[in-house]
């Protein structure tokens, strides 16, 4: 083990912000247009669609705004969700596209040619068709040979694409391999629901796994160890799928067919899993808690990366120990472990140690324990 390194990452972050401010206003009138069109209120027969708040929002999840590709859709009152041009199929597809301007900065990064890549790993939570795919039009458009494929594991594909590359790599399978994770959360996301409208943003992240003798980017960091663990769970689900038509019902628009969630349960659930988990990884490797460096977690919840923290380190991590973006990008699902990855890595000396940890839907947890290099 270790001879792969992560020798350059890539964000692409869509240009359209929406904070919370606007959010709500857009959710509390769109709650207004149901009220006002629905006699059953009036006749105490349901109850009204009720208000979402700024308070709430930060309070429960530390978000403060999302970037996303559509803005105008998803404040519309009268519609909620983004608008995104039909593309033909000689158009480069939206989710390559943006993998395309992640995997150039992660590819410039790590200064590496298409040439010099084998593999392209799309992994993300969903894609926008069965076939072909994603990775193999990302694959085309950056002339890389070789092979490419999609994998999902949900809000965990990143490090488990990680774990599946470093393993290739030491197997010889690919010299270098790109991985992708184009999550475009706007489309899955009920917007109409206050519990989850705040949950989501849209970004695609990039990284660069080669081997410890070709890297030579500024910015290494070899894989000492990776650990992946799954735990079937309804807590976090979507029902959309390809066998949707042949069920009656199942084209309507139906609440089921996007992410549903009981946030509590996942909280109480996900928190004791994920400790245990880079607890017991950090053990085996023979690594204390206390010479960790710097904790890049997955990017859901402030008050649940808070605790993680605690109970791995046994006490508060320092500050800058366990840096958050989730304010700037809220949950971008597989994606948000490796914003923090890119955007605070650059600082830690040689022989620090860090661990990228993901987690969500499945259950699923990676753990990725990294060593910077000189
Ligand atoms: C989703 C999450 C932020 C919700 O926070 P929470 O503290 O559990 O809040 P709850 O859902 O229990 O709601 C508390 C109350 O606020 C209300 N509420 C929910 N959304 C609201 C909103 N937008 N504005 C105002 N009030 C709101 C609820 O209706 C509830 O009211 P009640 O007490 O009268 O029933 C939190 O549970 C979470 O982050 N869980 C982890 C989820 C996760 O990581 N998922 C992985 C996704 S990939």
């Amino acid at each position: 083990m270790g001879n792969v390194v992560i020798s350059g990452t890539g964000v692409f972050t869509p240009d359209e912000v929406i904070t919370n401010a606007e959010l709500v206003q857009a959710f509390n009138a769109f709650a207004e247009l149901q009220n006002a069109a629905n006699d059953a209120i009036d006749a105490g027969e349901c109850e009204p669609v009720p208000q979402s708040s700024e308070e709430f929002i930060i309070k429960a999840s530390g978000i403060e705004q999302r970037y996303v590709l559509n803005k105008s859709g998803v404040l519309d009152p009268e519609r909620m969700y983004p608008v995104l041009r039909e593309r033909s199929e000689d158009e480069i597809s939206v989710m390559a596209e943006i993998a395309v301007k992640a995997a150039t900065l992660a590819m410039a990064a790590a200064g590496k040619s298409a040439g010099e890549i084998d593999a392209v790993i799309c992994a993300a939570s969903n894609h926008e068709r069965a076939y072909p795919a994603i990775a193999i039009e990302v694959q085309k458009e950056l002339g890389i040979g070789g092979f490419a494929f999609d994998m999902n594991v949900a809000c965990s594909s990143a490090t488990f694409g990680i774990q599946a590359a470093a393993d290739m790599i030491r197997a010889g399978s690919a010299r270098a391999i790109l991985i992708v994770n184009p999550e475009i959360c706007s489309g899955h996301l009920e917007w109409r629901d206050r519990d989850c409208h705040f949950i989501f943003g849209d970004v695609c992240t990039a990284v660069v796994l080669e081997r410890t003798e070709t890297a030579s980017s500024d910015t290494r960091y070899e894989i000492i160890s990776t650990r992946c663990l799954t735990e079937f769970s309804n807590n976090i689900r979507n029902n959309a799928g390809f066998l949707r038509r042949t069920r009656d019902g199942h084209m309507e628009d139906r609440r089921d067919m996007l992410f549903h969630q009981e946030g509590r349960k996942v909280f109480k659930q996900v928190v004791p899993l994920v400790a245990e988990m880079i607890v017991t990884h950090l053990a085996d490797e023979g690594i204390a808690p206390d010479e960790i460096s710097r904790m890049w977690l997955h990017q859901a919840n402030k008050a649940m990366n808070d605790f993680i923290g605690q109970k791995v380190l046994g006490r508060a991590p320092n500050p800058g120990q366990q840096p958050n973006i989730l304010q700037d990008y809220a949950n971008t699902s597989s994606a948000g472990s490796i914003i923090a990855f890119s955007k605070f890595s650059d600082d830690l000396p040689a022989g620090a140690l860090g661990v990228i940890c993901s987690f969500g839907a499945g259950y699923s947890v990676g753990s990725v324990i990294v060593r910077r290099v000189e």
